[in-house]
């Protein structure tokens, strides 16, 4: 998604917006830009399709100093991706960043063109620095006409705005689109100030951070902020000290922050459970639930993407453990289709950056139907954070590929836990069988970091995997979400389609898909479904497909001859076999992804966070 930065700077602020612009390459994005404000008087600005280095190019030869500025990386939403939409967008007295989709711009263009302003491209963020600058035209103040286009504004957007001849004011406003405050090393004393997305667009600036609330807009000025709620009522916002190791992202020894977030797993996977297990005690502590866990009569989990992958091994598991009947479905369908739902449900959403729109406006119907909002998150103080019930945090770190790696392995740690908490407060299971899956639980790191030893071996499959145009991934039961999840990685990242199958419905038609160019991905372990999935992996072999088998030692030794390739994975519970098996299809699709030479981490067309519909 779009990524913002603002500064109002106590010296020449380019470099520094170009470097928070570079923290937020991993948001996913097609064109980047900066304005800034020269000799304190007049705007003027630098844009570039494509990546970060086409701009810094740029700058090279047409240098852009100033004490003000903003900057900004584009995910195209209206209008192709070109320098000419390329923001900031301006007027030669304002300068405007956005993140989000303004809906109501083609009538608000209309109304300014019968005014005579002169477009110049298809976004609808050019619409708001000409609406601003119409304002001030008309004899406004620049906080005044900011005040009164916003007023106008229809839609979900994060702004940041500079104006002609202000030296030392800059405004921000968000509605659905998230915006931080941070504030320079003293606090108002003539000090620095700044705008962006998140905490890490600001990590190397500062780690006083203020997060502004939906509706909220911002007038900076160098010694004094005033932050105007929804209603115009003026209100502070709490200055946080935040983490800013978030901020010093590299990819260390690897060659994309994909691989290095796949290897990250064993450790924040084990930190993630040691958050929730005791592994003296034995048993899951949740925090404090607002809810009583034992009443809870029916469960609904909503996420989007990888997310939503999660919340079908979560069904699985609190189906079986806790014998309460779940409901998953993805966002977007659910937000629209008004499901009915009882009162005093409990809803879960998963998200990994907290900002998902769909994800978010379904948390809000949940909650207008009087449900009890948990939510699953990876990034802290997110939206969804601010209006949740009650939240269990991931503790993946920031995760900067656009694939879903060790977020995905983090919320099913969580879901695990929670499932088992449920199951033991509902009475469905006792202390020791409690204590026999969280020792279950607890043995997972180890066993991730065995199943990273197949690295070399997976990378030898991806070169043949490489060469297909279609892919079908099948699995059984808690391996079927894990067949989704491969398939989805496939085909984010290296463009092959893919698709993930239950393994017992490819003889209800998928099965007519099967020759000799078309791998089978088949997910395994030894357990109660093995013999079928394994019999649905002979139907597949007898045609012809060519199938890839990841299973463990167990399925190895009875099966593994028939594959083109077999992994044999750790024998483990067959309860946290998913969290296991996620590794060998993330790391194929890694290595497809390789040798087929996409961007492996902002792949095309995707964004990390999807922040509009
Ligand atoms: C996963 O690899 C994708 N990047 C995408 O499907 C992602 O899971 C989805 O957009 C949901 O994002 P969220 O977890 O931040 O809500």
């Amino acid at each position: 998604m779009c990524g913002i930065i603002g500064i109002l700077g106590d010296g020449n602020v380019t470099e520094r917006v170009i470097d928070g612009l570079r923290r937020l390459e991993y948001r996913g994005y097609d064109s980047a830009g900066i304005a800034t404000l020269c000799d304190g008087n007049s705007l003027d600005r630098r844009r570039a399709k494509g990546k970060l280095k086409n701009l810094e190019e740029i700058l090279e030869n047409q240098t852009l100093d100033g004490i003000v500025g903003i900057g900004h990386t584009r995910w195209a939403t209206h209008g192709e991706p070109t320098t000419e939409n390329a923001h900031p967008h301006a007027t030669e007295k304002v300068a405007v960043v956005h993140n989000g989709i303004i809906e109501n711009f083609r009538d608000l263009r209309e109304k300014l063109s019968a005014k005579g302003h002169q477009f110049l491209t298809e976004t609808d963020t050019e619409t708001i620095v000409h609406l601003i600058t119409d304002y001030i035209d008309q004899g406004m103040s620049s906080r005044e006409a900011a005040k009164a286009a916003l007023s106008e504004l229809h839609g979900a957007f994060a702004l940041a705005i500079i104006f002609e001849g202000e030296d030392d004011l800059m405004i921000g406003a968000r509605r659905g689109s998230p915006l931080v405050l941070g504030y320079g090393t003293n606090e108002l004393q003539d000090k620095e100030m700044y705008l962006g997305s998140d905490a890490i667009a600001l990590s190397h600036l500062t780690n006083r951070i203020a997060y502004l609330d939906e509706g909220d807009h911002v007038e900076i000025t160098r010694n004094s902020v005033r932050v105007f709620d929804e209603n115009g009522v003026v209100v502070s916002r709490e200055i946080h000290t935040v983490n800013t190791d978030n901020g010093n992202i590299d990819k260390g020894n690897y060659n994309h922050f994909m691989m290095k977030e796949i290897y990250e797993q064993p450790t924040v996977v084990g930190q993630t459970i040691a958050t929730l297990i005791d592994p003296l005690k034995g048993h899951v502590e949740l925090p404090e639930m607002p809810f009583n866990l034992a009443e809870i009569k029916n469960v609904t989990i909503i996420a989007c993407g990888t997310s939503y992958y999660a919340a079908m091994v979560a069904k699985y598991w609190m189906e079986r453990l806790g014998r309460i009947k779940v409901d998953v479905d993805i966002a977007s369908e659910f937000r629209y289709r008004e499901p009915v739902m009882d009162d005093g449900g409990l809803s879960i959403f998963i998200s990994q950056s907290g900002e998902t729109a769909d994800t978010l406006a379904a948390l809000r119907y949940a909650k207008s139907q009087r449900q009890h909002i948990l939510s699953i998150l990876n990034v802290a103080k997110s939206s969804m954070e601010r209006e949740s019930d009650v939240v269990l945090h991931t503790h993946a770190g920031p995760e900067v590929g656009v694939a879903s790696t060790k977020a995905f392995t983090c919320q099913l740690a969580i879901l695990a836990c929670f499932a088992i908490a449920h199951a033991k407060a509902a009475g469905k299971i006792d202390a020791e069988e409690e204590n026999r899956l969280c020792i279950a639980l607890s043995e997972v790191p180890a066993r991730m970091a065995e199943v990273l030893n197949h690295d070399e071996a997976i990378q030898e499959m991806a070169l043949e995997v490489a060469k297909a145009r279609d892919v079908i991934y099948l699995g059984r039961g808690l391996e079927y979400p894990i067949a989704m999840e491969g398939a989805l990685k496939l085909k984010e990242i290296s463009y092959i389609h893919a698709e993930g199958y239950a393994a017992g419905e490819m003889k209800h038609g998928p099965i007519a898909l099967i020759d000799k160019d078309v791998p089978i991905i088949v997910i395994a372990p030894s357990g109660r479904l093995y013999e079928k999935t394994v019999s649905n992996m002979q139907e597949v072999i007898a045609r012809k497909g060519q199938v890839y088998f990841f299973t463990d030692i167990e399925g190895a030794k009875t099966d593994g001859e028939a594959a083109i390739a077999t992994i044999a994975l750790p024998m483990l519970d067959e309860f946290v076999t998913p969290i296991l098996h996620a590794i060998p299809v993330q790391l194929l699709s890694y290595h497809v992804a390789v040798a087929k030479g996409t961007d492996v981490d902002q792949p095309r067309n995707l964004a990390k966070s999807v922040t509009v519909e």
